[in-house]
């Protein structure tokens, strides 16, 4: 996926940190405005200690470290298991355990005249390397991640150590779709490659390239080429932070302190910085796209729902949980389950409700939010509910 914008200093500081689930906030009355994409000083929301806690049980906390999501299971089995089945946990993925090298073992793809023709080849240990005959250095290299569950695509990333050290990252021309189909990485068509490195894919370097693991996993670092503490997938604790100070007060109480979510001060601005933090806020995309809203924006379902008057008519208690439980996957949900979700605002028994004159208990999403297909296939839902002019 190209990345449209540089990132902001605190972005950084948050990425060598480590730390993403509580990374930023911005004021409420500035995130509507869609024409401010402007960058803001970070803030720290959560604290592990809520003051004016109530009778849950104190005690002293130590600095929380990651425990794995496995951990979580043991309480909080429901959690664990509609996780499990969300593209959250499997969004990054080394090639190797996956089905990828037997998919494209002995296949070739036509790159186009300024890359190359593609050769793919699984050796006796089922690790897959792609090799082009036109380039030199280098003319092979190894396939290494696979980003994305595969719902919509399986783009492969591999690092390099730059001749400086710097860690390179080679997002593949060539992607896997639904169905074990190959082509082109989306974004890709219009590239042209500088260099033999390039004909592989589109090179990124430094903090671009952490951007990309970062948005995929729950830690990992980029250090001369390989990623360190990596664990991968966005599981339990890139969301809610580093569990090991909850498992263990929850081991020795009932009641645990508040964690995460659980905090005095975690509310829905902190949940729309969350999910935006990957998913993207406005502050994420240049000014022209929001005044222009192509159809690439539907991809970034935080933008349009801030713009939407739902959002901004219910003052502003809509987030993404109004609709989405954020463990369960959206793809094994009936269109009845998103229809109660609008119903829950545009109820025809409760008379203070805003009312359909078209439709009024059938077929919401089809209207309002609807289907905008992409390059490849892959289609996202327009998250700026609005009626559209036919
Ligand atoms: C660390 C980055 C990150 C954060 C934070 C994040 N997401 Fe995602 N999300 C992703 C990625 C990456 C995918 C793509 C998964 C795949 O490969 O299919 C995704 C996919 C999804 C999907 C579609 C896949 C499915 O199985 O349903 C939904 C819905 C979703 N996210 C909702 C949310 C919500 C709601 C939040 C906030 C509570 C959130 N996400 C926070 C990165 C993130
Ligand atoms: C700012 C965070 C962010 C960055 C950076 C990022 N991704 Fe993603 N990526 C996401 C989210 C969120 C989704 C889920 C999109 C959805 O389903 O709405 C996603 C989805 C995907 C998918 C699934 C297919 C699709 O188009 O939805 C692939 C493949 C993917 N990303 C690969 C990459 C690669 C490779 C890089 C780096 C070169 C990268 N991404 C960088 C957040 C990010
Ligand atoms: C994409 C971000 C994200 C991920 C990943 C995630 N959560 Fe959550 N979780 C949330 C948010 C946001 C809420 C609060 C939802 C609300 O306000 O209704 C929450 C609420 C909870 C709660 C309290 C409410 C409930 O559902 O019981 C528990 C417990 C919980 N999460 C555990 C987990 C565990 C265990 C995992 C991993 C298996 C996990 N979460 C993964 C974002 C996430
Ligand atoms: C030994 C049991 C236990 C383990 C292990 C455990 N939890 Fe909890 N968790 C609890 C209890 C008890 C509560 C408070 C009551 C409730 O909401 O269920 C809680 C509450 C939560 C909440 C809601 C926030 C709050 O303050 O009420 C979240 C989020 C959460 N846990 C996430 C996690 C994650 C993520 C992990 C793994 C890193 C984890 N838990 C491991 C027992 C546990
Ligand atoms: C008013 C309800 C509603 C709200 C609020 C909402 N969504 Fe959705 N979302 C939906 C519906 C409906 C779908 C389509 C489900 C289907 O039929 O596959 C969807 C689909 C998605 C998908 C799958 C890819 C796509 O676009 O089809 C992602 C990712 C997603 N939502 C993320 C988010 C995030 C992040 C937020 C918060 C900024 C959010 N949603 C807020 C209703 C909502
Ligand atoms: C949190 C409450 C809430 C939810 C959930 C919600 N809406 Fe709304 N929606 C509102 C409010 C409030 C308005 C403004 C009503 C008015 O102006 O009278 C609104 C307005 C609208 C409008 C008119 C938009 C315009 O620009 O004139 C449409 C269409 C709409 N909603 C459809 C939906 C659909 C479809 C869903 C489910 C996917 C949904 N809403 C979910 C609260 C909500
Ligand atoms: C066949 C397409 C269609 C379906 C299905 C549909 N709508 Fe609408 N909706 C429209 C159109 C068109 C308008 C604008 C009507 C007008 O201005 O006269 C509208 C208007 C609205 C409004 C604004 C009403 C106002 O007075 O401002 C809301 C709210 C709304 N729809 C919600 C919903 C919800 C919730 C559902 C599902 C229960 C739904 N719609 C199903 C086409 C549809």
């Amino acid at each position: 996926m190209t990345i449209t914008r540089t990132m902001s200093i605190a972005t950084l500081a948050v990425l060598i940190s480590g730390t993403v689930y509580l990374s930023m906030r911005q004021n409420p009355s500035e995130m509507a405005m869609a024409d401010e994409p402007a960058s803001r000083a970070a803030r720290p929301v959560i604290t592990n200690t809520s003051p004016s806690s109530s009778d849950r049980a104190r005690e002293t906390t130590n600095k929380p470290t990651y425990v794995g999501r496995e951990q979580c299971a043991e309480c909080h089995r429901d959690n664990f298991e509609q996780h499990a089945a969300h593209g959250h946990a499997s969004t990054f993925i080394e090639v190797s355990e996956t089905d990828l090298p037997d998919i494209f073992d002995k296949q070739t793809f036509d790159g186009g005249d300024a890359h190359g023709v593609y050769t793919y080849s699984k050796d006796d240990d089922g690790n897959l390397s792609v090799s082009l005959p036109n380039a030199e250095q280098p003319s092979k290299i190894p396939l290494q991640y696979a980003l994305g569950s595969g719902h919509n695509a399986r783009t492969i990333l591999t690092l390099a150590r730059g001749a400086d050290g710097v860690t390179e990252g080679i997002e593949h021309r060539v992607s896997c779709y639904p169905d074990k189909r190959l082509g082109m990485t989306v974004g890709h068509s219009e590239k042209k490659p500088a260099r033999d490195l390039e004909k592989f894919g589109d090179v990124t370097r430094g903090e671009l390239t952490q951007r990309c693991v970062y948005c995929h996993t729950t830690t990992g670092i980029l250090t001369e080429g390989r990623i360190d503490r990596l664990v991968a997938n966005v599981n339990c604790e890139k969301c809610h932070g580093p569990g090991s100070e909850h498992v263990r007060q929850a081991r020795n109480s009932k009641n645990p302190p508040p964690y995460s979510v659980g905090a005095e001060n975690w509310d829905v601005e902190s949940e729309i910085q969350l999910c935006g933090d990957c998913h993207r806020l406005p502050r994420s995309v240049t000014k022209q796209e929001l005044r222009d809203y192509p159809d690439t924006m539907t991809r970034f379902q935080p933008v349009g729902m801030l713009r939407s008057k739902c959002y901004l008519a219910s003052n502003r208690e809509m987030k993404c949980s109004t609709c989405h439980d954020p463990h369960q996957s959206v793809h094994g949900l009936s269109q009845q389950d998103h229809i109660q979700n609008c119903i829950q605002c545009h109820d025809t028994d409760d008379s203070s409700h805003t009312i359909c004159p078209v439709s009024a208990k059938t077929n919401c999403i089809e209207c309002h939010m609807p289907k905008v297909s992409q390059e490849q296939g892959i289609e996202f839902h327009d998250h700026w509910i609005r009626v559209h002019e036919e």
